[in-house]
């Protein structure tokens, strides 16, 4: 892990898994950064959307289809600029699939037991008195294995992820290695970059927003909806008047990561000097709503136009292949299987 800014020679590349539908915690916590990157010229960046990660935790395909239109959509309509970045399907780079198996066969299953999810629901299930394997498919168990053929696929050198996947990220230059210790170098190794700046932003009941918990606020909610949304923000009893402590508080935190440094030490003094809830909730919704309300529309555009994002999609596939496919000529002749006249 590190947090070096990427330079030229870099590739930086990073997967959204397309299951669920975008919320404010996605945005500050990935999208926005990864957004704002893809405005610099000078690096080399490849986004894409982990529809085959989305099969391991969801079974239902209208879910799946849906929320792949609506990632593609949400990432274009915040201003993806898709000249500077390869912005593509996973499924569309059959390559990726391939590479999964190449590395399936030297990865340690060794390994692959000490990843922290697996072992999580081996966990459960003890806890429950079930098999340790109760429910546990070989995608769940291989996951970091597909990740891994994600990215060195592509040879990315900078992976922005959240903390919870440094260990993905590990164990592909682990695999990576290995295979470049069997068949030669091939590979150039990853490295995770997690930044500690970027906001881990609080839900609705305070605990961290996450489609888990139930306490999320989606990103392109209607403007009524946001606003009943953020009134469901909880605080506590203080009347009017009475002075808060915006360190504790879910609706400053919130604010904060939409607000400039200006705005932040001002909302600051209003907590101190005892601003209503409603009153600070009313002007959090409206900060929040100038920052989406161009966006929203452009999402509400691209959601009518398939088409389009289709178009995207193939664009950027098109681009990706254009380096997978003779890597994967390459790796298939690395590792044995090739023509033989
Ligand atoms: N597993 C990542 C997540 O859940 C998504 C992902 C899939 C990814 N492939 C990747 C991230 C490759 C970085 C690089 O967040």
């Amino acid at each position: 892990m590190n947090n070096h800014t990427s330079t030229a020679r870099d590739t930086v590349l990073t997967g959204i898994t397309t299951t669920g539908t975008p919320h404010l915690g996605n945005y500050v916590g990935a999208i926005r950064p990864a957004i704002s990157a893809s405005q610099r010229a000078d690096v080399n960046a490849y986004y894409f959307l982990a529809d085959f990660h989305a099969l391991i935790k969801c079974q239902d395909p209208e879910k799946v289809h849906q929320s792949t239109r609506e990632i593609a959509a949400t990432w274009l309509a915040l201003g993806l600029n898709t000249d500077n970045v390869v912005f593509y399907r996973q499924s569309d780079i059959p390559e990726i699939p391939q590479l999964t198996w190449f590395l399936n066969c030297i990865a340690a299953k060794g390994l692959m037991n000490r990843a922290h999810a697996y072992k999580d629901s081996v966990q459960k299930n003890l806890d429950a008195g079930e098999d340790p394997d109760f429910g546990v498919t070989m995608g769940l168990f291989s996951y970091p294995v597909l990740m891994a053929a994600d990215i060195l696929m592509f040879n990315g050198t900078k992976v922005p992820v959240g903390r919870d996947q440094i260990q993905h990220i590990e164990m592909a230059r682990d695999i990576g290695q290995r295979f470049n210790h069997l068949y030669s170098e091939h590979f150039v190794l990853p490295e995770a970059v997690v930044d500690d700046h970027v906001a881990v932003l609080q839900g609705l009941d305070g605990r961290k927003m996450s489609k888990s918990y139930g306490n999320t606020i989606p990103l392109f909610l209607p403007e009524k909806q946001l606003k009943k949304h953020i009134n469901k923000i909880v605080t506590n009893l203080l009347e009017p008047g009475e002075p808060k402590d915006p360190d504790t508080s879910t609706v400053f935190q919130v604010w904060r990561a939409f607000a400039s440094k200006e705005q932040t030490d001002a909302m600051r003094r209003e907590f101190e000097n005892g601003i209503a809830w409603g009153e600070a909730k009313k002007q959090l919704f409206e900060l929040i709503n100038e920052e989406l309300r161009e966006p929203r529309e452009r999402y509400n555009e691209l959601m009518d136009n398939p088409e389009y994002i289709e178009k995207v999609l193939r664009e950027g596939a098109e681009k990706a292949r254009a380096v997978s496919k003779p890597f994967m000529e390459r790796l298939n002749r690395a590792v044995g299987l090739y023509s033989l006249v």
